[in-house]
């Protein structure tokens, strides 16, 4: 007796698209661990998606029963014939093995698109700890120009604006700072800050504490840093409290001292973490 056939081609086309998800996970995995590039990877894992997507809906549409279903019951027995194909069948367990080979292909193209799903975390650059917490600036650091020069605290003139860095740190995007010079009788600082303007120079973090961008203008006749990026501007008589714009925090304030040379030094590190909030959360 010859066992009924079972054939499904849908059977076949939904391990099909399993196996092209798998293939393009498995893709999606080595295109990463060979240097990456972003474009193919973007089409591997839509590919890989898109199998599953696909293999899903042809099991539940073609390989599922359809309803409603009617059956004859005139006749209860079945039939020799009937009966040694259901034999076989169960035997070689035909409808068993239709949905072992389902299920095994779409456990590998789920193991594989999860693998793919992992690389972005290969990306992650390494932590940066407390790096951000703290700068280049210390008590006795001396203040200079990008070019590495010295800042003679004489020669800033009235409502000047300079931007200076760390001495040994030059170009650092954290280290970063502005010098303002204001009549220091128009200066509001905290008692605690008293000391921290010689000469009415006021040093300010120009990394922006909104979004980081660098706080470069200066608006004399406000007295205000503006940051160009969404228009924060800080109060630079009053420790740098924002006045408009969507930045929340001061910019840290740097205090100062002239040397025996007249040339500006740090008294101290600057007063915050620098940049958004989020960094020191
Ligand atoms: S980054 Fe400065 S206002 Fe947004």
């Amino acid at each position: 007796v010859t066992a009924p056939s079972r054939e499904r081609p849908a059977e076949h086309w939904a391990a099909g698209a399993f196996v092209v998800a798998a293939l393009a996970g498995v893709g999606l995995v080595l295109v990463f661990v060979f240097g990456g590039q972003t474009q193919l990877e973007g089409v591997l894992g839509g590919v890989a998606f898109l199998g599953i997507g696909i293999g899903l809906v042809i099991w539940a549409n073609g390989l599922l029963d359809e309803g409603p279903v009617e059956q004859e019951r005139e006749r209860l027995t079945a039939t020799p014939e009937e009966a040694a194909a259901l034999r076989i069948d169960i035997e070689r367990g035909a409808q068993i093995g239709r949905r072992k080979l389902l299920k095994r292909t779409l456990l590998a193209a789920g193991t594989a698109l999860g693998a793919g799903l992992l690389v972005p975390l290969g990306s992650l650059g390494p932590d940066p700890d407390k790096k951000l917490l703290h700068t280049a600036w210390a008590s006795g650091v001396r203040v200079v120009t990008d070019d590495g020069d010295p800042v003679s605290a004489a020669a800033l003139p009235l409502d000047g604006l300079l931007t200076v860095f760390p001495e040994g740190d030059t170009g650092s995007a954290d280290g970063q700072v502005v010098l303002v010079r204001v009549d220091p009788q128009l200066l509001q600082l905290p008692a605690s800050r008293a000391t921290w303007a010689p000469l009415g120079i006021v040093a300010y973090s120009k990394v922006c504490t909104h979004a980081g961008c660098p706080v470069g203008l200066y608006v004399a006749d406000r007295h205000e840093l503006l940051c160009p990026c969404h228009q924060s501007s800080f109060d630079v008589l009053n420790g740098a409290t924002p006045q408009s714009g969507p930045a929340a925090w001061p910019l840290p304030q740097l205090p100062l001292v002239v040397d025996s040379d007249g040339n500006l030094r740090a008294s101290g590190p600057l007063s915050a973490p620098v940049g958004p909030g989020w960094w020191s959360a």
